[in-house]
């Protein structure tokens, strides 16, 4: 199992960490266009190979793809972050570039390989990637909604005084703060509605926090986040490399789900070795309903841009 990750930023350099601890890939080929830089990242992760106790080869290439020949998975996160007080959708002038001949570089070396998109405006690049490559819809992986449920189990768990193991909840919509949609409904501490535990007000402001999860990070670090973000993509990564048939929330190339199409949205998704075998259709209320509609007319706003 091959995996390359493109961006040997913070949030490339801690996918490949999880990626390796999680000892399940045989190689991580790290790319970026800085000279020398996922060169050092990769040494520096290889030797924690022996202390951290894995066998993942991990090695970094300067812009050439020549080296991630053969790939199964390939991640991109390259482009720019955002800082704060900025939306993830401002970015789209520079990563839509960037995203555009990353993604054709990738395929021309590796025709068979599943794309994973954490870029930002993520839903739109997700989309970008499909128009530039071509590549079947089961193929191309947007995350975001891994990411933000691992949030929304954060606060819920803060919220109900749990522990996380005890919590569940799933986040779908678009990647951004206007456009999550937190189940709250169906968010459970061990099976019991998370509503029996919290009020109407309490569950609203767990909806609240999680969706401007990104942003409150954003605003302590002075630049978004990377270790939930690289945690997200190594469990996508796995569970379709170890074939696990887990479900995701993932921005997926819809045709009808939801009543929505000609859109990367974040709906339930099964992954597997053929990357997303399944998209799973929740029966919504009319509430959910319309949210998912408002995200997705605000994913369609920001596609337009490119
Ligand atoms: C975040 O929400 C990077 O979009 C990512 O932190």
């Amino acid at each position: 199992m091959k995996v390359t990750v493109v961006g040997a930023g913070a949030v490339g350099a801690s996918c490949a960490e999880y990626i390796a601890i999680k000892n399940f890939a045989s190689e991580v080929v790290l790319v970026d266009i800085k000279e020398g830089f996922a060169e050092g990242k990769a040494m520096d992760l290889m030797q924690t190979a022996s202390l951290n106790g894995f066998d993942t080869k991990i090695t970094g290439a300067t812009n050439d793809y020549s080296k991630t020949a053969g790939s199964d998975i390939a991640v991109i996160t390259s482009g720019i972050p955002r800082k704060p007080g900025m939306t993830r959708e401002e970015l789209i002038g520079i990563n839509a570039g960037i995203v555009k001949s990353v993604a054709a570089s990738l395929v021309e070396h590796s025709p068979n390989l599943i794309l994973i998109v954490v870029s930002n405006p993520m839903d739109t690049m997700t989309y970008l990637a499909h128009k530039v490559t071509g590549l079947p819809k089961n193929r191309i992986i947007g995350m975001g909604g891994a990411l933000d449920s691992a949030r929304f189990k954060y606060r819920l768990a803060e919220a109900l005084e749990a522990p996380i193991s005890d919590v569940d909840g799933m986040v779908i919509g678009g990647h951004s703060d206007n456009g999550m949609v937190p189940l709250t409904r169906l968010a459970t501490r061990n099976s019991v509605p998370a509503s029996e535990f919290l009020s109407e007000e309490r569950l609203e402001q767990v909806l609240q926090d999680t969706k401007v999860g990104g942003a409150t990070l954003t605003g302590l670090l002075g630049t978004s986040a990377w270790y939930a973000p690289g945690a997200a993509v190594s469990g996508i990564v796995q569970a379709i490399a170890c074939d696990q048939k887990k479900i995701f929330p993932c921005s997926t190339l819809l045709d009808g789900e939801y009543g929505l199409s000609d859109l990367c949205i974040g709906v339930p998704v099964v992954l597997g070795r053929n990357g997303i075998e399944k998209i799973v259709e929740i029966k919504l209320t009319d509430t959910e309903k319309a949210a998912m509609q408002d995200s997705a007319e605000g994913v369609k706003a920001t596609n337009a841009l490119i």
